[in-house]
């Protein structure tokens, strides 16, 4: 069975671009949905350009109402019937609204090393910290942010001196192998943790 995964991005979306040149030839999954809570996220015409469907379900007209806004999400999403929804640089805080409908079928991607730096700025934490490895998580979603069962992370050494936006830009270079390889197990049904 092809599972079908769609993709919710808020930005760039380079680890959606990641997943969507992974699932083709024998790879289990395609992508059958690229979604946006900004109309101006550079990874709309980067999934267009791959043929991939987009949509856009802006938040801003919600004004804070996320409820109302994760009822139009999951209204575009279920039109797409996916198996799998990967959030990829998909920067909103959700409720049960959403978690609950999609529970177990839900993949974050964290840029840090969890239980360590949940939430925003982590790598400059984790240079603040003087950590010496540092990485990224794949992990499910569940209703406390960042916190659902790690399904994959990758670990680097931290360069003594490097500057936050060295540290992302490697770190992101993690992200694009780890998200694929952690997806490709999701679907196959092996929930096994994934270390690079
Ligand atoms: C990345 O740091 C990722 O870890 C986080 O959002 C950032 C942008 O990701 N989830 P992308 O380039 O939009 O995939």
């Amino acid at each position: 069975m092809t599972a079908r995964v769609a993709i919710l991005i808020s930005g760039g979306g380079s680890n959606m671009e990641a997943l969507v040149a992974a699932m083709v030839g024998e790879f289990p999954a395609r992508p059958v949905l690229v979604l946006s809570n900004r109309p101006d996220a550079g990874g709309l015409a980067k999934a267009e350009a791959a043929g991939v469907p987009t949509a856009v379900v802006d938040h801003k007209p919600f004004k804070g109402d996320r409820a109302a806004f994760e009822v139009e999400l999951n209204r575009r999403l279920e039109a797409a019937r996916p198996d799998v929804i990967c959030q990829a640089g998909f920067m909103r805080i959700l409720t049960p609204v959403y978690v609950d409908r999609w529970a177990g079928q839900v993949l974050n991607i964290h840029p840090s090393l969890l239980p360590k730096y949940p939430g925003l700025n982590t790598h400059q934490r984790a240079l603040d910290a003087g950590d010496r490895q540092h990485g990224c998580s794949v992990h499910e979603v569940t209703a406390d942010l960042d916190a659902g069962p790690i399904l994959g992370q990758a670990a680097l050494d931290v360069v003594p001196g490097e500057d936050a936006p060295a540290l992302a830009r490697r770190v992101l270079a993690l992200e694009h192998r780890l998200y694929p390889a952690v997806l490709r197990r999701f679907v196959e049904g092996d929930r096994t943790r994934i270390d690079l």
